[in-house]
């Protein structure tokens, strides 16, 4: 059977690659301590858990949901915005709901890119940005995340040639894998850059909710102009401990958004209303639910650095996300030391240069485990050749 060009042209997946590995070395009895993977291993909220409980047995909820996504949702996700970042959104046109932000991201260069069309994306970077372009044949071109910038792009880098060519900028803070976090003035910056080159920009804002020590998010669509130029994908999932519920939203700009939801009406037929109607719930629960979330990462992030600083390992303390940046302890390729890692600790760490190539040299961990899982991984870490 031959694929076809586009699929061809998706790079290898580390991730499964690591996945095998694991289930290997389970198989062969060894109990494997995953930070890995971004998954949160706190339950969602029972508030979320007993409204969806409740819509599952409403017989209007069995059948078809809008494509757009329920006015009611819609709403929520507008007065949140409102509430939370002080942007003013109409529920009706410029806001849509989304099976997981994921999905979201990548159908937009359906509705945008011809074939040739350029999309910038920050690397080390959310794999989907470049996955998207490749299965809309367009031209991914990654804009590097390093530390010298603070792991903000250079738009002043970025050669005029490309710029022209470009459609769509991919941009995600607080950032996974590096956890770097933006202010509003990076935003404006990135806005001027979007006029000059009519480019649609897409922030991808999916851990805008899970910081620390007081830091608070900024959303792209605070800063004057953003709406004009792009979009922002918000999702319930790591906010709310709900990334098996598959539900997110993306706000802005009416036209892109009428955009991504022309393809959305073509691929999908929407989000489960049930599912909607718990998320409605989840928006309106009071702020503290997420602060008790975040306390709970705090602690977590605080033990793993100090933990890994006494081994000699250079770890930044991140303000934002569930995830550690880190450079490779003994400077080898980052995967070799995840092999090693994981061979000689059955401790699961992700190579940074699976998020891309300006990812290598970095290792990144995610607090995804529970206190004493952390402290045994730190015990096991401690051995390490
Ligand atoms: C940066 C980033 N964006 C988007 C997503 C997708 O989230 P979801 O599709 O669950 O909303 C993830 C998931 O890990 C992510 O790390």
């Amino acid at each position: 059977m031959e694929y076809a060009d586009r699929i061809n042209r998706i790079p290898p997946y580390l991730f499964a690659e690591i996945d095998k590995t694991i289930t290997s070395k389970r198989k062969s009895g060894v109990d494997v301590i995953s930070l890995g993977i971004g998954d949160p291993d706190i339950p969602t909220p029972k508030e979320i858990v007993e409204s969806l409980s409740l819509a599952s047995q409403k017989t209007v909820n069995h059948r078809y949901p809008s494509y757009e996504g329920m006015i009611g949702f819609r709403d929520a996700c507008a007065v949140w915005m409102k509430n939370r970042f002080n942007v003013e959104l109409n529920p009706e046109s410029e806001v849509l709901t989304l099976i997981g932000s994921k999905e979201g991201i990548a159908h937009m260069p359906l509705a945008f890119v011809n074939p040739s069309d350029v999309v910038l994306y920050s690397n080390p970077g959310y794999p989907v940005y470049e996955v998207g372009t490749i299965l809309a044949d367009g031209i991914p071109v990654p804009i590097p995340l390093e530390s010298e910038n603070d792991f903000k792009p250079d738009l002043s880098a970025i050669d005029i040639k490309t710029a022209r060519k470009a459609r769509i900028m991919h941009l995600n803070y607080p950032n996974n894998p590096t956890a770097a976090t933006v202010e509003k003035e990076f935003f404006s910056e990135v806005v001027s850059f979007a006029k000059e080159h009519d480019i649609i920009v897409c922030h991808d804002a999916a851990y805008s909710e899970v910081s620390f020590d007081g830091y608070k998010a900024p959303s792209f669509l605070e800063v004057d102009g953003a709406l004009d130029v792009g979009i922002e994908f918000h999702s319930l999932s790591k906010t709310f401990n709900m990334t098996g519920w598959r539900i997110g939203f993306a706000a802005g700009n009416p036209e892109v958004i009428a955009g991504l939801g022309k393809v959305k009406q073509n691929v999908d037929s929407g989000v489960f209303q049930g599912i909607q109607e718990a998320a409605i719930t989840a928006l309106n629960l009071p702020a503290t639910i997420i602060e008790k979330n975040n306390r709970i990462i705090q602690a977590r992030r605080n033990l793993m650095v100090d933990g890994l600083s006494r081994l000699g390992w250079k770890v930044p303390k991140p303000k934002a996300t569930f995830y550690l940046w880190i450079p490779v302890p003994d400077g080898s390729p980052s995967i070799d030391f995840a092999k090693k890692v994981l061979d000689e600790t059955g401790v699961v760490v992700t190579p940074g240069v699976g998020f891309g190539k300006y990812g290598e040299g970095y290792i990144r961990i995610a607090l995804t485990q529970s206190e004493q899982r952390l402290k045994e991984a730190l015990d096991r870490l401690e051995k390490l050749e």
